[in-house]
């Protein structure tokens, strides 16, 4: 990570180890203490504020917002996690596994409400906006998370659904956390489209690299399990794009996925994506989608400065192996 970017992750770092929770009861709150000091890349954070400096304020005056933001993220996680059985996240086990699903459940529903403590620490004429990106971008979330597991049960969906599952699932939340920090340094309605627009180009190349990851990646330095997705049924980028290649071979690949020992699975299914090179297509994908979002970024009306932090972050995002 650039050193600008790493001197903001560090500060963010600080502050979330800084909030202060109850120590009773312990299961709600040692899950949450927990989740928050585990690590992570903390983008989304950091979107918020670039987002605020890109408009001529200090980013400091966004802080609350960022927090508010990553706390929601981890909100996210803790669910998704529950809800894909994933038993590793940043290398250490996921809280329904270290403690239980139920425990997951209500650490998670009480980030929430810590994440809008933070968001509503603003300036009051700024809180209705600040509410109505926030939980719209929250409500969205959740349809793409449904989405996502709806179509584990589909044979395949086409790529322009699969697009619109990960914009709502993982784009929209980069783009809500900017526009937060826009909102902070008063960014007309013009410019919280233009980040929004950027954001969601550069969400796009995130998901699919995880996916990417979720297959190719190495299991330390990604840090949750190698071949998670396959085992739940995802169907992910590169799946589509194996769909795709096979045209009427598909079948090769759906009855992959239909064999009940795991281990098995994971080969046969990355036995067809190693044959059809997906992971070639899955990285010109990528790089497609990361230009898309740098010439976004070239039209937005903000300091030419703070750009280039933002493109040090796509490219950061997209080299990426965690
Ligand atoms: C994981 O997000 C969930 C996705 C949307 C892919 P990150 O990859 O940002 O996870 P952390 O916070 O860095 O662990
Ligand atoms: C997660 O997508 C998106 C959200 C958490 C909202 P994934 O299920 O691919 O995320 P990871 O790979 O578990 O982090
Ligand atoms: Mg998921
Ligand atoms: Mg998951
Ligand atoms: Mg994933």
């Amino acid at each position: 990570m650039d050193s600008y970017l790493n001197k903001l992750r560090v500060e963010i770092e600080e502050h979330l180890s800084s909030i202060d929770l109850p120590s009773d009861p312990a299961n709600l709150y040692e899950p949450i203490e927990y989740m928050l000091s585990l690590g992570g890349k903390r983008i989304r954070p950091i979107l918020t504020l670039i987002g605020c400096e890109l408009f001529g304020k200090p980013y400091s005056n966004a802080m609350d917002q960022a927090l508010a933001v990553e706390i929601f993220h981890n909100f996210t996680l803790v669910h998704d996690d529950i809800m894909d059985s994933a038993e590793v996240r940043r290398n250490l086990p996921t809280v329904h596994k270290k403690w239980d699903v139920n425990i997951a459940l209500l650490s998670g529903d009480g980030m929430i409400v810590i994440a809008y403590q933070h968001l509503f620490k603003a300036q009051n004429d700024k809180l209705k906006k600040l509410a109505d990106v926030f939980s719209k971008t929250a409500l969205e979330v959740c349809e793409g998370q449904q989405y996502d597991m709806d179509y584990a049960s589909y044979e395949t969906v086409s790529l322009s659904s699969y697009l619109e599952m990960i914009r709502l699932k993982t784009a929209v939340l980069l783009g809500g956390a900017m526009q937060l920090g826009a909102i902070v340094a008063d960014a007309s309605e013009k410019q919280l489209e233009q980040v929004q627009h950027f954001a969601e180009s550069m969400g796009l190349a995130f998901q699919i690299k995880d996916d990417y990851l979720d297959s190719f990646g190495d299991q330390d330095s990604f840090g949750k399990e190698i071949g998670g997705d396959i085992r739940e049924g995802k169907r992910t980028w590169l799946t589509l794009k194996a769909f795709e290649l096979l045209g009427d071979d598909n079948q090769r690949l759906l009855d992959a996925y239909s064999i009940t020992d795991i281990a098995k699975r994971v080969d046969a299914v990355m036995a067809i994506y190693n044959e059809l090179d997906v992971k070639g297509c899955a990285e010109k994908e990528i790089a497609r989608y990361s230009d898309d979002s740098l010439k976004t970024l070239a039209n937005i009306e903000g300091e030419e400065n703070v750009k280039s932090k933002l493109s040090a972050l796509v490219h950061y995002l997209i080299d990426r192996e965690n």
